[in-house]
């Protein structure tokens, strides 16, 4: 490893795989999922989890265990079915923690605990009411009490960037002497620049005479818009796992994207001659699950993922691109995940082609989903024009969002326009039951939300409500995501259609079914119809 303080020339880097390698360490499911509004249901996080797997992340972080049974039990089933990577649960300093997170991890087959505990001044003092001799003991006994369940843990220094470093170099010592396999040095606040990141995992590697017996990780945070090339510039001095998450979700600004990294390791591989694991291809379809279960929209121009990432408008530039490629474009979007869009299917399409797309855009379903799937395919191709891929999956992950709904909306007629109070008269079934009302409201969405609350009465807040256009056109599908809070739970709902209100009405019923589960699973004495 480079241990001096310039940039090392690719030269420098050991010429062996292994030295090469830079482990993704995810931790969409735990630092993404504490970000305000972010919340997952279970059987979201389970599909984020095998994607993950499925994409070659070498480490997922599933949860912080001691935190709620919702988190222990997301943890414990993302443990038993991952079949590749380590699977990771937080815990803080105390015993109590670590335990819950051991025996979350029970099952897995490569569990790792990460333990942390803050080593900054402010932290210390204002936070964990702490001097620096109970913050010593702290790691040394919670490494060891780690080690003694588990062969791979993971020790953190929250807030390592405002550390000491004559503290933070014997923290590090200590937590290795004690069994730590992993040192990961977090910008908790996201407040380092990039020259400043590396210079500190130098002096780590220069100064702590054990460093060569723990990977060192970094864990940055974007406040300052930082995080990936803070991240890449502790890789560069010698950290060999970056902690990341897929869109950059996380606390406050977020956390380093996940995809941003891989991609600008692999872009970039003559500046940072370093390997990931994961399949680039699969970035694309990350960003948009991800997207869609935390209902958290991706910005059009973001890197890699973005909506616009491989457009070009300007007609320079169009012109540039038809004589060659390379003149505008650094990587092809195929790279990503990103297909040609292309005018797929149309009414006259049969099963056979239908099948066809869902395979090659990455879709296995259940016959009966399947049948289904394909009805609402050809109600969608006699509404509208053209049917596009990104259609197919907005109809398609609607489909899978719905599956299992205990209420669903059988029925929808709105009246509105100028002079006109609008009104909404909807049928639902609940749990196999029909129920009709009609209400009115200070709009058509209003209405519609009133009269399903008169049918099914309960009390939430509703903190987010937002339409995407799914294509171009007046005759695009609206994808529409709902975000309800009760008692501090909170749930996305997504419901996808030609019309906007009737989208409306799918996404607030979507919310409101993961709402029961959410509620059955805490307590089943409250799922009786709110009062
Ligand atoms: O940002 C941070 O410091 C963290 C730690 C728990 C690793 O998320
Ligand atoms: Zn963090």
């Amino acid at each position: 490893m480079t241990t001096n303080t310039d940039t090392p020339h690719p030269a420098d880097i050991p010429n062996s795989t292994e030295a090469q390698r830079v482990r993704i360490f995810d931790t969409t499911l735990r630092d993404g999922e504490q970000s305000p509004g972010a919340a997952m249901t279970f059987e979201e996080k389970l599909e984020v989890a095998d994607y993950l797997d499925a994409m070659g992340v070498d480490i997922i972080e599933a949860g912080f265990p001691i935190a709620s049974q919702g988190d222990f039990d997301a943890v414990a089933e993302i443990a038993r079915r991952v079949e590749n990577a380590t699977v990771c649960g937080l815990s803080r300093a105390g015993f109590k923690d670590i335990d819950r997170a051991a025996a979350a991890l029970k099952q897995a087959k490569r569990p790792r605990i990460h333990t942390f505990i803050s080593t900054s001044p402010v932290h210390m003092k204002h936070k964990l009411n702490m001097g620096a001799n109970a913050v010593l003991d702290a790691v040394g006994a919670s490494v060891s009490h780690a080690r003694k369940l588990v062969d791979d843990v993971q020790w953190s220094a929250e807030d390592a960037t405002r550390t000491e470093h004559d503290f933070l170099c014997r923290c590090v010592e200590l937590a290795i002497r004690s069994g730590a396999t992993t040192i990961n040095i977090p910008d908790t606040v996201g407040y380092a620049t990039p020259q400043e990141f590396f210079e500190l995992i130098t002096m780590l590697l220069n100064r702590v005479p054990n460093i060569d017996k723990a990977v060192i990780a970094t864990h940055c945070h974007n406040d300052l818009g930082l995080a990936v090339a803070n991240s890449l510039a502790g890789v560069l001095a010698g950290a060999r796992q970056i902690e990341c998450t897929i869109n950059g979700i996380g606390e406050r600004a977020g956390n380093a994207a996940l995809e941003e990294i891989v991609m600008a390791l692999k872009v970039r591989k003559d500046r940072m001659p370093f390997l990931t694991g994961i399949d680039t291809t699969m970035l694309s379809r990350a960003s948009k699950l991800v997207s869609n279960v935390t209902g958290f929209p991706v910005q059009y121009n973001k890197a890699i993922v973005g909506k616009n990432a491989f457009s070009h408008e300007s007609g320079i530039h169009q012109d540039g691109m038809l004589k060659n490629v390379e003149t505008y474009e650094i990587m092809r979007p195929e790279t990503v995940g990103v297909k040609e869009t292309s005018l797929v299917l149309g009414k006259l399409s049969g099963r056979h082609a239908f099948r066809d797309k869902l395979a090659l855009l990455g879709y296995e379903l259940t016959d009966a989903a399947f049948e289904d799937a394909f009805r609402r395919f050809k109600a969608l191709a006699d509404k509208k024009k053209t049917v596009f891929d990104d259609d197919i999956v907005a109809l398609v992950d609607d489909e899978i969002v719905r599956a299992a709904d205990f209420i669903s909306v059988k029925a929808l007629r709105v009246s509105t326009g100028v002079g006109i109070a609008p009104t909404a008269a909807m049928t639902l079934l609940v749990e196999g039951e029909e129920k009709t009302a009609e209400v009115s409201g200070d709009g058509a969405v209003d209405a519609i939300f009133n009269v399903i609350r008169e049918i099914y009465p309960h009390t939430v807040n509703l903190q987010l409500y937002q339409v995407k256009a799914v294509t171009e056109g007046t005759d695009a599908q609206a994808d529409v995501s709902i975000r309800l809070e009760e008692d501090g739970r909170t749930v996305t709902g997504r419901g996808a259609d030609t019309d906007t209100l009737v989208a409306s009405a799918y996404a607030y019923v979507n919310a409101l079914n993961k709402l029961l589960v959410k509620r059955r699973k805490q307590a089943p004495e409250t799922l009786n119809v709110a009062q």
